[in-house]
C-alpha cells in the first residue's frame, strides 16, 4: 500500500520533507517525480535540513547548475535531471564520486534518466491538487 499525504502549504511540504529525513539512512536515492511546481524541490529543503545537511534557506534549485552538494561529512547530493538528455550529459553532472561513499542523493526528474545503482530507492510524486494543495506519495 503507497503511502499518501496531503499538504496545503510549501511550509507544510518542507516539513513533512523534515519529518520523512529521519527514515533515511544513507546510502539512499530518494527519486523525486512530479509536474514543474509540484514542490520537489521545496520538499528537498526539507529532506535537507532534516538531515542537518544544510538550511533550508540555502537548499535552491539545482535547475541551472544540475547538482548541489550539501553537507560536511555526511553529504547530500541534490540534483535536477530536467535538462539531462543523454549519458554523456549525465556524465557532465560530474557524480562519479556520490556513489564511492554512503551518501543521500536527491534526484528532482529522476525517470528522464534511470540512473543505475546498487543502493536503496526511495520514490516520491508529489501532484497539485489546486490551489496549495499537494498529494505526497511515498511509491
Ligand atoms: N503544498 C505545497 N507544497 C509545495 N509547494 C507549494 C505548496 N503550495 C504552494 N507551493 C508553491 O509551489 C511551488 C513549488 O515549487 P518547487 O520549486 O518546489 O517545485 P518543483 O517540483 O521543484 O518544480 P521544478 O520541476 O520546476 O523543479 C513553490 O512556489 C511553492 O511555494
Ligand atoms: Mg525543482
Amino acid at each position: 500500500m503507497a503511502e499518501e499525504f496531503v499538504t496545503h502549504s510549501a511550509e507544510e511540504t518542507t516539513h513533512w520533507g523534515r519529518e520523512f529525513a529521519k527514515r533515511l539512512r544513507p546510502p539512499a536515492l530518494v527519486l523525486l517525480t512530479g509536474d514543474l511546481g509540484s514542490g520537489k524541490t521545496t520538499l528537498t529543503k526539507g529532506l535537507v535540513s532534516g538531515l542537518d545537511a544544510a538550511s533550508e534557506d540555502e537548499v535552491t534549485s539545482p535547475t541551472f547548475t544540475l547538482v548541489h552538494v550539501y553537507g560536511k561529512t555526511a553529504k547530500v547530493y541534490h540534483a535536477d535531471l530536467y535538462r539531462i538528455e543523454s549519458f554523456h550529459d549525465f556524465e557532465t553532472l560530474g557524480l562519479e564520486d556520490m556513489f564511492s561513499t554512503p551518501s543521500i542523493a536527491i534526484l528532482e526528474w529522476s525517470e528522464r534518466f534511470p540512473l543505475p545503482s546498487p543502493w536503496p530507492q526511495v520514490r516520491i510524486r508529489l501532484e497539485h491538487l489546486g490551489g496549495d494543495s499537494r498529494r505526497i506519495t511515498i511509491l
